[in-house]
C-alpha cells in the first residue's frame, strides 16, 4: 500500500543539526522529483521515551507513531552524525526496535554527516551493511558530507550533485515499484 510518502529520518541527537539539514535538504528534493508529500523526523522527534523502550510497545504515542510513519513510507532518506567512526548509538537504537521485515524492499538512500573526511566510508562500512540487513533497496550513490561540505549551512556544489544522483536512483526505484503494484492489480 502506497501513502504517497517520504520520509527522512536523521540520527541526530542535538538540534540545531547539520544531519537533519542535509536529511531534509535530500528527503525534498525526492518528494519533488517524485511528485510526493514528505516527513522529516529525528530522534530528538522520538523523545525521552526511546531511551528506555525495549520493544515498539514501550514507546509513548508519539514516538510510536514515527516509527509507524518510517515503517509505512514509500522511500527512506536516512541520516546520521557520525560518531566514534560509525552511526550514533541512539539512531541504531531506533532501527533495532524494528522488525527484521519492516524495510523489505523500500527504497533507501543513505547519508551521513561528520566533522572531516577520515570516516567519509561511514555510509558504505555501517550504514550500507545495516540496511542491507533489511533487504532493502538501497541506492548505489550514497552521500557524506564533512564540514568542509557545508559551509555557513550551505551544502558544496559536489555534496549537491551526489545528492541529485542518489535522488535520479531513487526516483527510479520508485518508479518501477508503481508500475510493479499496477501490474500486480491487474
Ligand atoms: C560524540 C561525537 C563523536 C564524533 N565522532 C566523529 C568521528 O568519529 N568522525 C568524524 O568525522 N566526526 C565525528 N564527530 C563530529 C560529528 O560527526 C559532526 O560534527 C556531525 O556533522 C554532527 O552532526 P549534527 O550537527 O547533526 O549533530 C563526532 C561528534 C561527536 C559529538
Amino acid at each position: 500500500m502506497s501513502n504517497n510518502l517520504i520520509v527522512g529520518f536523521s540520527g541526530n541527537i542535538s538540534r540545531p543539526s547539520s544531519t537533519r539539514r542535509f536529511v531534509e535538504h535530500v528527503t525534498e528534493s525526492l518528494a519533488h522529483r517524485a511528485g510526493l508529500q514528505h516527513k522529516v523526523f529525528d530522534v530528538e522527534d522520538l523523545g525521552a521515551s526511546l531511551a528506555t523502550a525495549r520493544s515498539v510497545a514501550d514507546l509513548d504515542g508519539q514516538a510510536r507513531g514515527i516509527v509507524q510513519t518510517i515503517i509505512e513510507a514509500d522511500a527512506l532518506v536516512i541520516g546520521s552524525p557520525t560518531y566514534k567512526g560509525s552511526y550514533a548509538g541512539l539512531f541504531k537504537h531506533v532501527i533495532d526496535l524494528l522488525d527484521p521485515a519492516d524495510l523489505r524492499g523500500k527504497p533507501v538512500i543513505l547519508t551521513a554527516t561528520g566533522g572531516g573526511d577520515r570516516h567519509s566510508l561511514v555510509v558504505e562500512h555501517q550504514l550500507r551493511p545495516l540496511f542491507a540487513f533489511f533487504e532493502a533497496f538501497v541506492v548505489p550513490t550514497a552521500i557524506y558530507a564533512s564540514g568542509r561540505d557545508r559551509i555557513d549551512g550551505r551544502l558544496s556544489p559536489a555534496i549537491l550533485s551526489r545528492a541529485d544522483q542518489a535522488v535520479a536512483e531513487a526516483a527510479l526505484l520508485l518508479d518501477s515499484r508503481q508500475s510493479t503494484t499496477a501490474i500486480a492489480a491487474e
